[in-house]
């Protein structure tokens, strides 16, 4: 998490920097600040407790002229979020300034050994160590910036990505990366640094990924120079963006959440395209195609991700295991890495991201390549960590998702999901060329059957108005509904704060049911499946308490229609394509709740979009 900014050009460095910040904001909002260099050769650091907004009013009244800056935006890991804790940090000296995303696990050992040698520290960060770090090692060695920094990294074991200024020396910075991302823009006569391309984008297309182990240097009028960590010259790779600037704004809604479920027949239209041919009967997937022996021969699938991705993830197993006939697991990447996982050579694992940065799953990815899997990422961020450490894999290309609760790379994820079930079967002959047709053809509607759902907008909207102040929710599903109850009750509670459980339905009698009264509504998907009759029970069992029902149901329904307190009517459709089409109105549900409750539904509490530490 946190968000990383720098700019070294003839523009204006402050306006850049704030308006970078804005773009990364989803990475973290618990301070910001901006490192700049002035006409008189002085770094000043401005900085402040809370949101870029914040920022942006304590710097109306300050000397912003600059040539070159680096700025931040915070989730704190090390210190509460304070205006002392806030990036940038500087060394004791005032020579250089750092801002740092990621996590130095032995910043303790540092610290004490900094202490020894007389550096006082002024905040509770992990990073300010390795600014002071970097600064003893300048002065003890009278070395360059850029040494100093080598060697510094030396010495570290965690996550970072950082940006460096020196006083002495105002026309460079030195950025650095393990771990966390960092990606560098080449504008003409000007460089950009940023966590992602987003605050670049409209400057430059093109770019360059700095890797684990790099460390670049950027100066005025000189080339880009990267080195590693072994101080041997690297390759420098440049990319183009395909991002848009119209991507990244709210188009006209009032916040990107919305702006991204209403995008979501667009953004589905999109990772369909070229991948369901022949009018519906093929399915092409290029990372299947070009490993027809790897998914020939495997043997088990081993699906890693974390949050919503595990929800998606989870819903690959119903999928992969119906379709392929191949034995699936699922594991939360951050309990997998610490298992002692048993995987072999014949195991395929693929790897679930959104953000493509996620810590934890790429560090199953590395445990799963030891161990001699095949690995395969399904990610949203062209370019990001987790596509590059994969062997192959499949974009869910649902555009830039800002809104830091999921909701089209959810659905992105589950089609790229279906279809990868889909092509699989095909190649092993474990579906006869008719279902996969219908279900073909069945994908290429999905577009215009959630425009449909969307249209519930403003039923789901009144609705929302008698739940808003319910403390607790329930949410049920069975089969291909269950991971989709679970993802429900994840979006509500991550931006309306109300606590919500998602549950397989028939388990409620186990446990949960003992929480059903008046005041605890439950939500139940229930579209017209192999399982209709069983979830039926279960909506009376809950009915039988007392219990409030508003039911996900096909276009149609009567039985529950008859028995549930409020009904949302979605189409029907081919079974393993139901969570798509039900997905959505609990999404809306959720936005809905948490507006009327006056939360931030953009930015919620203590939670950041990219997890880039453990
Ligand atoms: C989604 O609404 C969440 N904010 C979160 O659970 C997210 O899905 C999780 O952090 C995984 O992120 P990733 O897909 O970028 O790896
Ligand atoms: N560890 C740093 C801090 O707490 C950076 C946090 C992060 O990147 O999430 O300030």
């Amino acid at each position: 998490m946190c968000g990383i900014v720098g700019y070294l050009g003839d523009g204006n460095v402050y306006d850049i920097l704030i308006k970078g910040l804005h773009r990364l904001e989803y990475r973290g909002y618990d301070s910001a600040g901006v490192a700049l260099v002035g006409n008189d050769g002085k770094i000043n650091i401005f900085k402040t407790k809370g949101k870029v907004s914040n920022l942006e009013a304590f710097c109306a009244d300050k000397n912003l002229e600059s040539k070159v800056g680096i700025a931040h935006t915070r989730w704190a890991t090390h210190g509460e979020p304070s205006d002392t804790n806030a990036h940038p940090h500087f060394s004791e000296d005032g020579n250089i300034a750092i801002v740092h995303n990621g996590t130095i696990e032995n910043y303790k050992l540092l610290k004490d050994a900094l202490e020894q040698h007389g550096c006082k520290f002024h905040s509770e960060t992990d990073t300010e160590v390795l600014a002071q770090l970097i600064e003893y090692i300048r002065v003890t060695n009278n070395c360059s910036l850029l040494s100093a920094v080598r060697q510094a990294l030396h010495q570290v074991v965690g996550a970072y990505a950082i940006a460096v200024l020196e006083k002495n020396n105002p026309d460079t910075i030195i950025a650095a990366r393990q771990s966390s991302p960092l990606v560098i823009g080449i504008g003409e006569n000007e460089y950009f640094l940023a966590s992602d391309a987003s605050p670049f984008v409209e400057y430059t297309k093109s770019c360059v990924y700095l890797k684990d182990g790099e460390i670049a240097e950027i100066r005025r009028g000189e080339p880009l120079k990267i080195t590693n960590l072994a101080n041997e010259e690297a390759e420098i790779d440049v990319t183009k963006l395909e991002m848009s600037i119209s991507q990244l704004e709210k188009g006209g809604y009032p916040h990107f959440m919305l702006k991204e479920i209403f995008e979501q027949p667009s953004t589905l239209r999109d990772c369909i395209r070229g991948r369901v041919v022949a009018d519906g009967t093929h399915i092409n997937i290029n990372g299947v195609n070009d490993n027809k022996e790897v998914f020939l021969n495997a043997k088990r699938i081993v699906i890693v991700a974390c949050g919503t991705s595990w929800h998606a993830g989870l819903l690959g197993k119903y999928l992969l295991q119906d379709m392929c006939r191949i034995p699936v697991v699922v594991e939360y990447a951050s309990e997998f890495r610490y298992s002692n996982p048993v995987i072999t050579p014949d195991d395929v694992v693929i790897a679930i991201s959104q953000s493509g940065e996620t810590a934890d799953t790429l560090a199953a990815i590395q445990i799963a390549k030891k161990a001699g899997a095949f690995v395969f990422g399904i990610s949203n961020v062209v370019g990001s960590s987790i596509p590059r450490e994969t062997y192959s894999g499949c974009y869910i290309h649902v555009g830039p998702e800002i809104g830091v609760a999921s909701t089209k790379a959810f659905t992105g994820q589950v089609m790229v999901l279906t279809l990868l079930s889909l092509a699989i079967a095909q190649l092993r002959g474990t579906m006869d060329e008719e279902t996969i047709a219908k279900v073909g053809k069945s994908i290429l509607k999905i577009p215009s059957y959630v425009k449909k759902v969307l249209k519930l907008n403003e039923q789901i909207e009144r609705l929302s108005l008698i739940f808003t102040y319910a403390r607790n929710f329930l949410y049920l599903g069975r089969g291909y509904s269950y991971p989709v109850a679970l993802e429900g009750a994840l979006k509500l509670k991550e931006i309306s704060y109300i606590h919500a459980e998602g549950y397989p339905a028939a388990e409620m009698k186990h446990g949960p049911i003992a929480l059903i009264d008046q005041e605890m509504p439950t939500v139940i998907i229930a579209p017209q499946d192999h399982l209709y009759d069983k979830i039926v029970s279960n909506v009376q069992q809950v009915k039988a308490r007392g219990g409030k029902i508003v039911a996900i149901v096909n276009e149609g329904d009567t039985v529950i229609r008859n028995l549930a307190d409020h009904v949302l009517e979605v189409p029907e459709m081919p079974e393993c394509l139901t969570p798509i089409i039900t997905s959505i109105p609990l999404q809306l549900l959720s936005y809905y709740i948490a507006i009327n409750k006056g939360k931030d539904v953009d930015m919620p509490r203590n939670l950041a979009k990219s997890v880039t530490v453990e």
